[in-house]
């Protein structure tokens, strides 16, 4: 999901909205003089659900008495002769008669909801009604709504977050966000699985894996497989006679490798050859062209310093696992 207002930015400006709607209503009554008594409170009214955490936390921010309830409003329609028509679903338990009242509402969209709402307060004889409103989705305005205190306007999207749903999914994000449909949990973890799927081969035909790696592994239908030196896999020791015979016992290991998994020197796509001398380099590519054929995978050559059991040459390769060729 794509955030659009992060954490520390929201409760920046909640803080800044509370400290205007407290001096505000710092003093009571229309033009009023002396302070808010706490017989006569403000009345703050959320929203259900979605203004509840913004609705928390201003509320936590005012130092004026101020006394807090809930409605909910259900809409049954947005289109036909419906659209716009908004109900109360449950009713505010105090009676907001000469009161102050502060409408807190988490998103302000097409504008119907709130213009209901603030309809019906006045109509119970508020002393006065405000709104307060987080969100303000001002390119989807159907209606005329005043807003009092204003949060951030946001783009004409459907957001989620810090109380706003969808489909009663991630109210309790601390930001808001975009809203973006989810990969089903059970798809995204067998996908995960699957590319992770690491398969190990083994073939007793070439030395076996003394340490903590394997022969070759087998991963989203590529086989990569261990450097080989020259030995001899029935005997664990380098084979002798010098470098040709280590390069020639070198391809044997690797052929017995790749055919573990499936695979022949045709499958390679690249090699590295790690040489203690490159003075042997012309040896070694003859031995290697008469392996691979015709074929002609990728290729690094590297002078070393030493290698493994003071082997002269060793080669690793990666290839493409049978059937995954095109
Ligand atoms: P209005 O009546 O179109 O202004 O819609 C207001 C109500 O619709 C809000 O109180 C929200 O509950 C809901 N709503 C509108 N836009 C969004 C959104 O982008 N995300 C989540 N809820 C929304």
């Amino acid at each position: 999901m794509r955030v659009l207002i992060a954490a520390p930015e929201l409760l920046r400006r909640v803080a800044e909205l509370a400290a205007l709607v407290d001096a505000d209503y710092r003093l009571a009554g229309a033009g009023g003089g002396s302070p808010r008594p706490p017989a006569d409170p403000l009345v703050a009214v959320g929203v259900l659900k979605g203004s509840v955490f913004f609705l928390a936390d201003l509320l936590k921010h005012l130092t004026v008495p101020v006394a807090v309830d809930f409605l909910q409003t259900a809409s049954y329609g947005s289109g036909g002769a419906t659209r716009g028509e908004v109900r109360i679903r449950k009713d505010l338990d105090l009676s907001i008669q000469g009161r102050d009242v502060l409408l807190v509402e988490d998103i302000v969209d097409t504008g119907f909801t709130v213009r209901t709402i603030l309809d019906l307060l006045r109509f119970r004889g508020a002393r006065s009604v405000r709104l307060c409103a987080l969100l303000d989705k001002v390119a989807a305005r159907q209606v005329e709504v005043p807003i009092d205190y204003r949060g951030f306007v946001v783009e004409n999207a459907f957001v989620v977050g810090y109380g706003l749903d969808h489909d009663e999914r991630h109210r309790n994000l601390p930001y808001i966000a975009v809203w973006e449909p989810e990969i089903d949990a059970g798809t995204a973890a067998a996908a995960e699985r699957s590319a992770s799927a690491m398969q190990t081969h083994h073939t007793d035909r070439a030395p076996a894996a003394i340490g903590p790696y394997s022969q070759a592994v087998a991963v989203d239908g590529w086989l990569y497989t261990s450097g080989q030196v020259g030995i001899d896999p029935t005997s664990g020791e380098l084979v002798s006679g010098g470098f040709e015979a280590q390069a020639r016992q070198v391809l044997e290991n690797l052929r017995q490798v790749l055919a573990s998994a499936g695979c022949g020197f045709a499958n390679v796509v690249k090699a590295t050859v790690f040489m203690v001398d490159l003075a042997d380099f012309p040896r070694l590519n003859a031995l290697y062209g008469e392996a691979m054929g015709d074929h002609r995978p990728a290729r690094s050559t590297v002078q070393v310093a030493a290698l493994p059991k003071g082997a002269l040459v060793e080669i690793d390769f990666v290839a493409r696992l049978p059937g995954q060729l095109s």
